[in-house]
């Protein structure tokens, strides 16, 4: 019980740990996307038989969305595939549905040159009837489907893709001949384009007040764009009644960016004042479009950079629809699922995957901040703080914003693997000299930040900053300022320690092992001992440890240890004493394993090795009552673990985003006079405050600290070290 509590506690520190300690989130957890987006439009969903049937299924339907469309249901060829014979079976059922669940539907769609009811062209003989016998064929269709369903429905895709896509325009081009804007459907060769106009007579005298919308594919594609915006101008100021514009949304995670979605949707509203996103989903290849060129495929993972390639993509179109709420009315995903995907499952294209479990997608879309949406960061950005020499980014802001920019001519994608909490990494954007950059979608936590570029699913280094160890390898690393950093600047009136590298050899590891000794100012100086003799000055010992993918470095470095010592001496808050930072054993630890973790190996290198070690070769007061320890994460484990299983080596015990104390768990009370825990705001504070409350009430000398506005980051244990040394060895 008591170690799963501990890896409870250590899970806690961090959800987005959770994962990667092999724990499912569920990001379904918290409202439905509908209700996320009250104040700005309905948010709808494709259905097929199954979603409505399914339980599981329509549980997700009525939680998640406000609008629902029949996939295929509803379809000309599906719902009257001959003259006189209607197929209302699942279409009733999907209508029902909603009628008994209060959802709105959009109808789609009225008239379409795919799944058409191709029987309107031709005669009982098969020969081609005239327009006008076409018209009265349509006209009865679209009445008798809007008025058997109008009751539910908000909104008709009346003429669905009836014009020509960019790579038409040039097929069959003939010298001389201007290329018709238009499909070359069958309803066009009959009728030209009033076929379009008529189909929208029919569904206004059918529903009156229902919405009517022209509904296509590729709309950001600048010339279908236009073709679109001259055909709908043209059709309303001849009067037909066409209210908005629908968008199908067929991207993928490479395109468009928003800067084309914004330019289509600036043009639609300069003709129509509602537009649609009809069909959205994105898939993981370069194909776009409502036609399907690469074929499906079996259903293989996603690598984890385009999961978060996507995550983006749609994180940056739903900030593009949110910002035209005046004209964006409904956005609905084609499809509950990837496994009812169009684009086969191989796509991975909706937020819930084939098991119908919401991805991290579906929490990004939803948590969304609306103040962020509409701050524009400060353009106060400096170069930061722990980049190479001469390097110019990454930079940051005043407000904690960070700036990133990689050249990569020929790269797809690349990604930064910081950003908002939550999400997957910043993804940059490519201009047209094959530099990449980008800005974080919101300011960082202050302080430290490891983080490493993905580029085309290739983990690398960015090139402007230093490295630094963590996550099991040398990463690069961000200084986000924040207002109290003096206690670990670097003062240049005062005196300094020093930190050396010290070598011992581990027999029970079998090979040399390696410490980082800060060693405050004077180290060495004659002092008159007890005795009255001279002596060197001896002093405490810290034994400090890193988390999980660090090592004996990441104190000294990114923690700046020596600094916040130095400063703490400097300013007589502290006694001097020696800080050593060891490499902890934590490398080799396997995810998942947290229940098992028992750190026998480290309390063995460092009581039987290490200890002894630093006490011959420095001028240490080798007792328990000037020997502390103390570590971060995952060291904080270490020090849990070895603090109560050997009381009689330290004397004081530090816990930092490393778990909690419970009074029962301390066997021998008397073995500890002080306890420090501590973690930031964004962890488990109220662990922490409980914790502490309980071991003052049992009689210990406890302390605790909780880092505001930090998470699982280094300054909230710079800030844990600069509290407890105060308290350390008194
Ligand atoms: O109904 C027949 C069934 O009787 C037969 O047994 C089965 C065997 O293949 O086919 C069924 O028809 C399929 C139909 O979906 C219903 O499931 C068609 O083969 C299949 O081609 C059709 O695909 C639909 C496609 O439109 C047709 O173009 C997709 O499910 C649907 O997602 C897709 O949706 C379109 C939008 O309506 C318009 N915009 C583009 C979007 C994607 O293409």
């Amino acid at each position: 019980m008591k170690k799963i509590f501990l890896a409870l506690s250590l899970v806690a520190v961090s959800m987005s740990a959770s994962a990667q300690w092999g724990r499912p989130v569920d990001y379904a957890a918290g409202p439905g996307l509908k209700d996320a987006y009250k104040d700005y439009f309905t948010i709808g969903v494709a259905v097929n038989k199954f979603n409505i049937s399914d339980p599981v299924q329509t549980a997700i339907i009525k939680k998640q969305f406000s609008s629902v469309t029949a996939e295929n249901a509803w379809k000309p060829g599906e719902i009257h595939p001959k003259e006189g014979v209607w197929n209302f079976g699942l279409a009733d059922s999907i209508a029902n549905f909603c009628r008994e669940n209060g959802i709105k539907m959009r109808g789609h769609c009225l008239c379409w040159h795919s799944q058409f009811a191709d029987w309107m062209f031709t005669d009982k003989k098969g020969k081609p009837v005239k327009k006008e016998v076409f018209y009265q064929r349509l006209r009865e269709h679209i009445h008798t489907v809007v008025n058997r369903y109008k009751d539910v429905v908000y909104a008709w895709d009346v003429v669905n893709e009836a014009m020509a896509d960019d790579n038409m325009m040039f097929r069959g081009f003939r010298p001389g001949v201007k290329p018709s804007p238009y499909r070359q459907s069958r309803h066009f060769e009959l009728c030209g384009d009033e076929f379009i106009a008529k189909a929208f007579e029919f569904a206004r005298e059918a529903d009156p007040t229902g919405v009517l919308i022209y509904n296509d594919y590729s709309c950001v594609d600048e010339g279908k764009r236009e073709r679109i915006y001259n055909m709908v101008k043209k059709m309303k100021d001849a009067g037909v009644p066409i209210d908005g514009i629908g968008m199908q949304g067929h991207y993928n995670i490479y395109f468009p960016d928003e800067d084309q979605l914004e330019k289509a949707i600036n043009r639609f509203s300069e003709i129509v004042n509602i537009i649609h996103i009809t069909e959205l989903d994105l898939r993981t290849n370069t194909e776009s479009g409502g036609q399907l060129m690469f074929s499906r495929g079996e259903a293989k993972p996603l690598p984890a950079y385009m999961q978060t390639l996507q995550e983006d993509q749609y994180a940056r179109l739903f900030k593009v629809f949110r910002k035209h709420k005046d004209v964006i009315k409904n956005v609905t995903f084609w499809n509950l699922s990837d496994k009812d995907s169009w684009l086969g499952t191989n796509n991975h294209p909706l937020p819930f995957d084939e098991n119908f479990k919401a991805k991290r997608s579906l929490q990004i879309i939803r948590d969304f901040d609306p103040v962020l949406d509409a701050h524009q960061p400060k353009e106060d950005f400096v170069p930061n703080s722990m980049n190479q020499p001469g390097q110019e980014y990454p930079m940051v802001n005043s407000e904690g914003y960070a700036r990133f920019r990689v050249e990569a001519p020929d790269a797809k994608s690349v990604i930064v693997s910081l950003g908002l909490g939550g999400r997957g990494g910043t993804v940059l954007r490519k201009d047209k000299n094959g530099v990449w950059t980008g800005t974080t979608d919101g300011p960082m936590d202050p302080g430290f930040h490891y983080y490493h570029l993905t580029i085309d699913g290739g983990v690398f280094n960015d090139p402007g900053t230093n490295n630094y160890f963590g996550s099991c390898r040398w990463e690069s690393g961000i200084e986000i300022p924040v207002a109290d950093q003096d206690f670990y600047a670097y003062r240049k009136d005062i005196n300094h320690g020093n930190i050396q590298q010290v070598t011992f050899w581990s027999e029970s590891t079998g090979k040399m092992q390696t410490a980082n000794v800060y060693l405050p100012y004077g180290y060495g100086k004659m002092v008159k001992g007890k005795n009255g003799k001279m002596t060197q000055e001896r002093y405490p010992v810290l034994y400090l440890q890193h988390g999980w993918g660090e090592n004996e470095t990441s104190w000294p470095v990114q923690g700046k240890a020596g600094l916040i010592m130095d400063n703490l001496i400097a300013d007589g808050k502290i006694k001097p004493f020696i800080v050593v930072m060891a490499y902890g054993l934590t490398n080799d630890f396997k995810f998942g394993t947290i229940g098992r973790f028992e750190a026998k190996e480290f309390e063995k290198l460092l009581i039987d090795e290490l200890i002894p070690h630093i006490d011959k070769n420095f001028l240490t007061k080798a007792d328990k009552w000037n020997r502390a320890m103390a570590g971060l994460s995952m060291g904080g484990m270490e020090t849990k673990l070895i603090t109560l299983r050997r009381p009689e080596v330290f004397g004081y015990w530090g816990l930092l985003s490393g778990g909690t104390y419970m009074p029962e768990e301390i066997k021998a009370p008397k073995a500890v006079k002080y306890i420090f825990e501590g973690c930031g705001d964004k962890e488990n504070p109220e662990g922490i405050n409980k914790s502490v409350e309980a071991l003052k009430a049992a009689g210990f000398k406890a302390e605790g600290l909780v880092s505001e506005g930090t998470a699982h980051e280094f300054l909230t244990w710079r800030r844990c070290l600069e509290k407890m040394a105060q308290s350390l060895f008194k």
